[in-house]
């Protein structure tokens, strides 16, 4: 398999769908995926026309982890200088919306990526877990932090500590997912968010999804500042006064992205 095929990309209008595509290995993210994946995710980044990102995987599984084949034999100096895993902090640094859509095991390396995304949809099948204490290890691209900022501390804990994994349902029930759907209907459903979300003004959900990130990784008085600055910020912008301006004319805006 070509390194291009990793990875592959979709765009539909103002939306790019990014499949994770080594089904035979469960979408294991392996050094040369994850690369083809930030590749992407830059390059939608930085093109103007698209605005929602969704990454779904190929196959029975969203991802099932880190590859555990390419980690096997490795030293700490050989994790730390390859930055094989420092480097998935691109895919959280996205500036777009990005939206999992989990349509099988997310799980590890799977379930830190899906979490490192802003929105997770899932298809009744799919499961979610952080199995690496099986491996003799723990999670290394952000699971400790981010499950247990979801499923709240003593749930995380038990995940964490005995590698078992909650299904679809459970997510939704812990607002893991904010949506469960028919595995046939996942992407479609996906989309439908995503072509919400894109008739918006860019600049304002660019500003939003930083405003709320912080609501994880800050303090709460840290977070109201960034709020606030974002907030006045936009009335710099021609989609605020595009949008206040159709609201008082009773007609759709036309945000430009100005
Ligand atoms: N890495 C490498 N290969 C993997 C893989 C992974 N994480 N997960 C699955 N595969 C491969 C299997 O080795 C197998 O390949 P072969 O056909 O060549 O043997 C193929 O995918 C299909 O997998 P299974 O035969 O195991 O499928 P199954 O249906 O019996 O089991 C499963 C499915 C329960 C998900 C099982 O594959 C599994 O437990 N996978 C590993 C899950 C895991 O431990 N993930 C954490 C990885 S470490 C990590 O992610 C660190 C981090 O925080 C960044």
């Amino acid at each position: 398999m070509s390194e291009e095929s990793l990875v592959l990309s979709t765009i539909e209008g103002p939306i790019a769908i990014l499949t994770l595509n080594r089904p035979q290995a469960l979408n294991a993210l392996s050094p040369a995926l994850i690369d083809d994946l930030i590749r992407h995710l830059e390059a939608c980044d930085a093109d103007d026309s698209i605005r929602v990102i969704i990454i779904t995987g190929a196959g029975r599984a969203f991802a099932a982890g880190a590859d555990i084949k390419a980690m096997a034999n490795a030293t700490p100096i050989d994790m730390l200088t390859s930055g094989m895993i420092a480097r998935w902090a691109r895919i959280a640094a996205v500036r777009k919306p990005v939206i999992a859509a989990v349509n099988g095991y997310a799980l590890g390396g799977g379930c830190e990526l899906a979490m490192m995304c802003d929105i997770i949809i899932a298809s009744e099948n799919a499961q979610f877990g952080q199995p690496e204490i099986n491996l003799g290890i723990i999670p290394g691209a952000g699971g400790t932090q981010r499950l247990t900022r979801a499923l709240g501390p003593y749930r995380a804990m038990e995940l964490i500590l005995t590698g078992a994994t909650i299904s679809a349902q459970e997510a939704l029930t812990h607002g893991l997912v904010c949506r469960v759907c028919p595995p046939e209907s996942l992407l479609d459903e996906a989309r439908r968010i995503a072509q919400t979300i894109a008739a918006k003004s860019p600049l304002a959900v660019q500003l939003a999804k930083e405003a709320v990130r912080m609501a994880a990784e800050t303090t709460v008085r840290e977070g109201l500042a960034i709020e606030l600055r974002n907030f006045y910020l936009l009335f710099a912008s021609a989609d605020q006064k595009e949008g206040m301006q159709a609201f008082i004319e009773k007609r759709a805006p036309n945000f430009s992205g100005r």
